[in-house]
């Protein structure tokens, strides 16, 4: 077998992993979340299931894969060996690629736009171009390949030249180009109800479903509890620090979704669209954001350049997991592994796509296809495996294991380890159990 590679720098590693938390779930998810979850109130409980819940599933996370050097089915291996545990391994070998299946719709949905853009199709009337768009049969199914064939491009390139040297140019690049169109979005008239929707919460809208979805949210969002960070710790050398890397993770992660919400929100209060629309928020906003602007087609061509390159960072994280899995438990070439991820998951991808279309009355307990895959993957699959994860690291491994790891054996965080120890072992979990029994009851 190959040497396992790792990532050139503690920039490099911050880098990849913002790159795989900051995606699609900030600048399409979060929006429509927010719209459909009553607005300000759910972005407070979103701040509190990011720091409560998933911050101390990161470390938790990240401590299992920097330990283990391994993916995630052997890094069960080897910290549990001869344990049921290998099974959450293979867990989160399997809720990466459901969800990279739908991701890529919607990295498509990007693609399809970036095109759109070039060819000016974003001036005059913009209302209908997202429902004809979705609801035809082949072009959202052409720029689904388009993105997956990106990805696989990324992934087969490697760890160092692959991902790190993408993730390099690229970051830097998406914090600039939102703060360009935030700033423009905040001066369309009637902008200003999009801001006090954001920033006035209305506590009555909590409900234990909100909740849930906050929590989703906040797990999507990080990509937590699905074993890309663990994958990307394993490729972390031993001196870096694990709490702080995920501490500037989340926080640029949280910025990011800021900023895409006060980008959106505006512009759908200017537009007239209603915040609860679904899915389609953004890609119904955005158009009518550009056809009002002057420029609009460059600022078009830049963000949906700036959209994608984001949904790519992500869905690479996505599909390293099974890729690390398939060529260090099962022996296959890294090439080998990619294509045949990428095409198992095009499959259920493009299941996914055709229910907006053709496939539109197919339900599954009363969603379509592609809601069910997404609400049960981050409302459902995702909590799980981090509730999973923290109980490994917190009752399973041993402390001092777990304090040489978060520590990076003594060298960092020794004053704060006890109260992260803390949050690991008691606060994340009983927070993930009790909003699964309260989804449960109500
Ligand atoms: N966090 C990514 C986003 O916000 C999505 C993702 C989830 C990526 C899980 C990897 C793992 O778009």
């Amino acid at each position: 077998m190959q040497k396992r590679e790792h990532f050139g720098s503690r920039l490099a590693v911050i880098l990849a992993m913002a790159g795989s938390a900051i995606g699609l779930g900030n600048i399409w998810r979060f929006p429509y979340q927010v719209g459909q979850n009553g607005g300000a109130a759910f972005i407070l409980l979103y701040l509190a299931a990011c720091l409560v819940l998933a911050l101390p599933i990161f470390f938790a996370e990240a401590a299992i894969g920097r330990r283990s050097g391994s993916n995630v089915f052997g890094a069960m291996k080897k910290l549990a060996p001869g344990s049921p545990w290998k099974w959450v391994g293979l867990l989160t070998v399997i809720t990466p690629l459901l969800l990279l299946s739908y991701y890529s719709v919607v990295g498509g949905w990007a693609v399809d736009y970036l095109y759109k853009a070039c060819t000016f199709s974003f001036s005059g009337n913009t209302s209908g171009i997202f429902s004809n768009f979705i609801s035809s049969t082949w072009e959202p199914l052409i720029a689904h390949t388009v993105f997956l064939a990106l990805t696989a491009g990324v992934i087969l390139m490697g760890v160092k030249k692959g991902i790190e040297k993408f993730t390099k140019i690229t970051m830097p690049m998406l914090f600039i180009l939102i703060l360009v169109i935030m700033l423009f979005g905040l001066t369309l008239p009637g902008s200003w109800k999009g801001v006090e929707y954001l920033v006035k919460p209305d506590f009555s809208k909590i409900t234990a479903e909100v909740a849930a979805s906050a929590m989703g949210q906040a797990f999507f969002s990080l990509s937590l509890g699905i074993g890309t960070i663990l994958t990307y710790a394993s490729y972390m050398k031993k001196d870096e620090n694990i709490v702080s890397s995920g501490t500037y993770t989340a926080f640029s992660d949280l910025l990011f979704a800021f900023l895409a919400g006060f980008v959106i929100m505006p512009a759908v209060f200017a537009a007239g669209i209603a915040p609860s629309e679904g899915a389609g928020l953004v890609f119904e906003t955005l158009p009518y954001i550009f056809s009002q602007m002057h420029t609009g087609s460059v600022v078009a061509i830049l963000f949906f350049v700036t959209i994608l390159v984001a949904a790519l960072t992500s869905s690479i994280s996505l599909l390293e997991v099974g890729v690390a899995y398939m060529v260090e438990e099962k022996g296959w070439s890294r090439r080998r592994s990619t294509l045949v991820l990428a095409a198992g998951v095009w499959v259920v991808g493009a299941l996914c796509s055709l229910s907006f279309g053709p496939l539109e009355g197919v339900k599954i307990l009363g969603l379509g296809i592609f809601d069910f895959f997404d609400q049960f993957c981050s409302n459902w699959l995702m909590p799980l495996g981090g509730l999973l994860f923290t109980i490994f690291v917190g009752w399973y491994m041993r402390k001092a294991d777990v304090r040489d790891e978060l520590t990076s054996g003594g060298r960092f965080n020794r004053r704060i380890f006890g109260a992260v120890y803390f949050l690991i072992r008691y606060v994340a979990p009983v927070g993930i159990v009790m909003v699964f029994i309260t989804n449960l009851i109500f």
